[in-house]
């Protein structure tokens, strides 16, 4: 079992310790130098500046030398504790392969912490690689929408605290179409910097009465697509699409924070369709998987492991993996169960996350390594609540703590992108991964 209550920190300070590349980085700084222009420019470059530049949500922009030099220290920290860039795949268990991966290699965070260390040295301006030029944010990522959703303005005030919440809004679409490529963006350059992020989901028309009524059997709302990390287009593959229903309303779930200016927020939604009456080979579903909300029971004081399962009636392929949990979550496991006889392990943990409250991660699994299950599979959700004092996210420990949809109360299951195969469909591409890896080993061998 995974022990939760070891500090991370002092765990990754002493892995980094003990990793050769520090070493190796730090006797290079004696050397050859680690410089700002040379080393850490590409990383910032791939891995930061998409949230860290002039009109983006991050506080700081991360471009020049000058603008990165005061947060030196700060920098360090958040890199060698892997909390930025955002990104809480936990590296020792499962797939690794993500599509849109920001996180930092070992390598690259002690690169980071040896050049701090050593000063934080600007180098040869000559090495500076030239600027990233990144996607213009006016313009749809995704084509021409056929729709555009637009969600109720948000008066941001100048300063307070972070807000979370849902919004509603109509969706006039009177026959069921299939999504073809959908992107949530906010919708002018303020709204951008107070949006940290902002998920879209089709719900029941009576959800926002149900939920304020304290009625909790509304129906399952499908989760479309997040805005959150600068990957905020998704173009799903060939022949394939999401079910958009007739007589939905969509639901945003935001977190905005203030930035000293009052501003107007607007966050949109654009919808490009399969041609009318076009209905995809492959339909990729996205639905809250292992609801485990009426079993939550988190005593004051208390870290709490919760189990919670579903079946899965046909073969699929797992696209992504999302933990859903609120300010106690701290930690979530996907494990599958395979049928018997069926795979040669009878059980895989596919993918384990620490969670974060501030950051709602989307994980996108690699094509070729996504996982492709038979039927009667059963997905296993583990999540992790932190009532104790030394969860930073700790609203008050003092409380005993259940489900419900406040933020202060608590939730716990994965949403699940995920596409049907036939069991035909399920077998081809099973053989197909075998052949592959033979093909590896052999490889491998000679
Ligand atoms: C997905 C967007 C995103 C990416 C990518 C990202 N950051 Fe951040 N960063 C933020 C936001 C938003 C904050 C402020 C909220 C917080 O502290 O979590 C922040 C905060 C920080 C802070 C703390 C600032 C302070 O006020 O003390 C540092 C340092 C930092 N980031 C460095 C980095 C570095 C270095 C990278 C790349 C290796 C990076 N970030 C990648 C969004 C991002």
């Amino acid at each position: 079992m995974i022990q939760r209550s070891v500090p991370v920190v002092a765990v990754l300070a002493a892995l980094l310790a003990a990793v050769p590349a520090v070493a190796a980085a730090q006797a290079d700084a004696g050397g050859a130098e680690v410089t700002f222009t040379k080393d850490i420019v590409p990383i910032f470059q791939r891995s930061c500046q998409v949230c860290h530049r002039q009109g983006e949500m991050a506080p700081m922009s991360l471009v020049t030398y000058q603008e990165v030099r005061p947060w030196a220290r700060s920098i360090r920290n958040r890199v060698v504790n892997r909390e930025m860039p955002p990104w809480h795949i936990d590296k020792n268990i499962g797939i690794q392969k993500f599509k849109d991966d920001p996180s930092l290699s070992d390598e690259e965070i002690a690169m980071v912490a040896a050049w701090v260390d050593n000063g934080a040295p600007r180098g040869n301006p000559a090495d500076m690689p030239p600027p990233v030029d990144f996607p213009d944010a006016s313009e749809w990522q995704i084509g021409e929408p056929d729709l555009v959703v637009q969600y109720p303005t948000y008066e941001m005030p100048a300063e307070g605290p972070d807000l979370f919440g849902a919004m509603y809004t109509e969706l006039d679409l009177e026959e069921d179409r299939y999504i073809r490529a959908i992107q949530t963006r906010p919708a002018d350059d303020p709204s951008r910097r107070v949006v940290h992020h902002a998920l879209s989901f089709a719900v029941h028309p009576d959800e926002e009465q149900m939920r304020a009524a304290g009625d909790d059997d509304v129906p399952a709302a499908m989760f479309l697509v997040e805005y959150a990390s600068g990957k905020n287009g998704e173009v799903y593959p060939e022949d394939s699409g999401l079910l958009l229903e007739a007589g939905r309303k969509m639901r945003l779930d935001y977190h905005l924070h203030s930035i000293g200016e009052e501003v107007d927020a607007v966050v949109e939604l654009g919808l490009v369709f399969h041609p009318r009456g076009h209905v995809p080979e492959h339909i990729r579903w996205s639905k809250q998987l292992g609801i485990n909300n009426r079993l939550l029971d988190i005593p004051p004081g208390k870290v709490v492991r919760t189990d919670s399962y579903a079946v899965l009636a046909k073969a699929a392929r797992l696209t992504a993996f999302q933990p859903h949990m609120h300010m106690l979550g701290t930690y979530q496991c996907l494990e599958l169960i395979y049928p018997w006889p069926g795979w040669t392990a009878q059980t895989e943990t596919v993918s384990c996350a620490n969670f974060d409250y501030n950051w709602h991660l989307v994980y996108n699994y690699e094509d070729d390594v996504a996982p492709i299950v038979p039927a009667g599979t059963i997905l296993h959700i583990i999540s992790w609540h932190d009532n104790t004092e030394g969860n930073r996210g700790n609203p008050d420990p003092r409380n005993w703590t259940g489900d419900g949809g406040r933020t202060i109360d608590e939730m716990g299951f994965a949403w699940i992108g995920w596409y049907d195969l036939t069991d035909e469909e399920y077998e081809a591409e099973l053989a197909a991964r075998k052949a592959r890896q033979d093909a590896a080993t052999s490889n491998q061998q000679q």
